[in-house]
């Protein structure tokens, strides 16, 4: 592994994460009902860490889909530290009506499930056409409410990481590869 001027020993190197995302857009425009490439996907992710990674996904599904829409959600289970609070908070909706639309949920990590089950719950009372989940990071052991996620870039051992969208109290977010502390 690299080690790199901020700090951080490279997980995921910035090549493996691009190849990785151009798979994932081809397995999620094929696994959508026809009628979310008649009506357009709208395409959902929490902030703000959703944010680096939905911005390449959306850019890969472009090939695949004639119309891609997006919008954020505003939900916080973190404070400064790296473990959950517990809670999930809701803090912006997003912009447009999400009903009767076909909804992919996007998300940097999963880890307890605790942010993906209320995103999804949220999304599904508001009645949602569709909905299937993508998030570029799983770390399986750590779940605590279990979470259907449909598309999984990498799954990851129990480490705290940054980069591409994930932070340590609000640092790192800007790295193009996913790095461990340290
Ligand atoms: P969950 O609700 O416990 O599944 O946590 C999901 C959220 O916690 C993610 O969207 C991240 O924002 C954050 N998170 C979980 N693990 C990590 C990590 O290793 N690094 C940075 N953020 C993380
Ligand atoms: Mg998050």
């Amino acid at each position: 592994m690299t080690t790199t001027v901020v700090g951080t020993t490279v997980l995921i190197p910035a090549e493996r994460i691009a190849q990785r995302v151009q798979a994932l857009a081809g397995e999620i425009a094929r696994a959508l009902p026809a009628e979310a490439r008649a009506q357009g996907l709208l395409v959902i992710g929490p902030l703000k860490g959703s944010v680096v990674f939905l911005a390449d996904l959306v850019r890969a599904l472009h090939p695949h889909l004639d119309h891609v829409e997006m919008d954020f959600l505003g939900l916080s289970s973190y404070g400064a530290g790296t473990s959950s609070s517990g809670t999930v908070r809701l803090d912006g909706e997003p912009r447009h009506p999400v009903a009767g639309r076909h909804v992919l949920l996007v998300d940097d990590i999963v880890d307890s499930g605790r942010t993906l089950a209320f995103a999804q719950a949220w999304l599904r009372e508001r009645g949602v056409a569709s909905l299937r989940t993508a998030t570029l990071l799983d770390k399986p052991s750590r779940r605590v409410v279990p979470v259907p996620v449909e598309h999984v870039g990498f799954e990851i051992e129990d480490v705290f990481v940054v980069g591409y969208g994930t932070d340590h109290a609000e640092r790192h977010r800007e790295l193009p590869y996913i790095g461990v502390k340290g």
